[in-house]
């Protein structure tokens, strides 16, 4: 008996009940939900030899950190792929190479894969949304590269609620913010517990500036997404940002301690760091006290889980905790060793950090802007880089260039204009 995933994908397993746990974690996993890694870890139970149930267990744990066991998860769908067919064999490899450390050879892979088998979905999902393949390729033009992928996929998935999320999220990158909402509200019509839909929902209403409309929408979202679901923390960073856009300084600080900063979230240590460090700046921009310490820890947290350079969105975040923190062994060795997809970029935003830490605006403005034609190479959603177009915005203001701040903004940031989150901009 040959049996097929949900998306019409011939399987090697003759087990039904792992082909059912199988297509339970994938749509748990597609829709950022709980659940994935048990779901898949059932499936393999059923069917020990069930190489792409490994797989997709290897990329459930991934999104959980847990990478030891994302690894050996890895290694034993590889050990039994050769009994597979040879899209499952590809589908494995696609994600041993990211495993292995080599996210271009990953990304050549699923982009030579989805020719011919598009609606593998769990190895396309590898090249969407902004923190994947082609997100953090380093490339100038990877927001359209990521339009044309999903776009030349989406036809190949009739109705399917998860491509038109991920394409919905694309258009939402490339500034087709109305098309986005469009159709992500049929995304959602169909599966509205998709968070990737939610997420990127969120996204297209802070892109219109639609503020209250944001916090209404994503806090009654939430209050069935589960805490240790892999984007509650992310969530919870923009419901702390419209907070702080809102001027309401202890909801911001409610949602940043209860389920974004280190110890309070379950989500992945970039997201822990990324987002911790981009509110606390954020705060500091629009003239918020925050407490040294909470540098301090967020400083100690980024060396712990970031020790080397690599991953250049996480350094970029790194450098920004450790100047903040006054660690300037920290900053200095981002500065000296940083590498990865834009390390290039890195090193001068990482100097600008440290220029601002001091007070030297002039130095500041110098470094970052070396980097602001091409800040999309960063990797990040337009939201999460917005951090460095305030940084900018706030160095023009300290340097008593108003109005140069303001065309700034203008020019490159529109949507921040009518209630801008820097202070003296107000
Ligand atoms: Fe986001």
């Amino acid at each position: 008996m040959t049996l097929s995933d949900s998306y019409g994908n011939t399987i090697s397993t003759n087990t039904a009940d792992a082909r059912d746990h199988y297509d339970h974690g994938v749509q748990l996993f597609l829709g950022a939900e709980f659940g994935a890694v048990q779901a898949f870890e059932a499936s393999v139970s059923a069917d020990p030899a069930f190489a792409v149930g490994y797989a997709g267990l290897a990329r459930a744990l991934m999104m959980e950190a847990r990478l030891p066991e994302a690894k050996t998860a890895i290694a034993r769908a590889q050990s039994l792929a050769s009994a597979s067919t040879d899209r499952e064999r590809t589908h494995v490899s696609a994600f041993a190479a990211l495993l292995d450390g080599d996210p271009p050879l990953a990304r050549t892979i699923v982009k030579d894969h989805v020719r011919d088998h598009p609606r593998d979905a769990m190895a396309a999902q590898l090249c969407t949304n902004v923190f994947g393949l082609i997100g953090f390729s380093g490339k100038v033009g990877r927001e359209a590269e990521l339009l044309a992928y999903t776009e030349t996929l989406l036809p190949h998935y009739q109705n399917d609620w998860w491509m038109m999320s991920m394409h919905a999220l694309s258009l939402c990158e490339t500034g087709q913010t109305d098309a986005s909402l469009s159709l992500m509200e049929r995304s959602l019509a169909i599966n509205p517990r998709n968070a990737n839909g939610a997420h990127f929902r969120a996204h297209a209403l802070y892109e219109t500036g639609e503020i209250a409309a944001g916090r209404h929408y994503l806090r009654g979202w939430m209050e069935q997404y589960d805490k240790r679901a892999v984007l509650h923390g992310h969530l919870s960073w923009h419901v702390a940002l419209w907070a702080l856009h809102d001027g309401d300084e202890q909801a911001m600080w409610d949602a940043v301690d209860d389920s974004v900063r280190p110890g309070s979230s379950d989500s992945m240590p970039i997201n822990v760091l990324t987002d911790t460090a981009a509110i606390l700046y954020r705060a500091e921009i629009a003239g918020l006290k925050v407490a040294p310490e909470r540098w301090k820890d967020l400083s100690g947290y980024a060396a712990r889980f970031f020790p080397e350079t690599g991953q250049s969105f996480a350094d970029m975040h790194a450098a920004l905790c450790h100047a903040m923190a006054g660690d300037g062994e920290r900053l200095a060795y981002i500065v000296d060793t940083a590498k990865g997809f834009a390390g290039d970029l890195v090193r001068p935003v990482a100097k600008g950090w440290g220029d601002i830490a001091r007070g030297n605006w002039s130095g500041a403005l110098e470094h970052l802007s070396q980097v602001m034609a091409t800040t999309e190479r960063l990797g990040g959603s337009r939201a999460q880089r917005d951090l460095i177009e305030l940084a900018y915005v706030n160095v023009l203001m300290k340097l008593g260039l108003e109005k140069e701040a303001r065309r700034t903004l203008k020019l490159r940031r529109p949507v921040l204009c009518d209630f801008t989150p820097v202070c003296g901009m107000q």
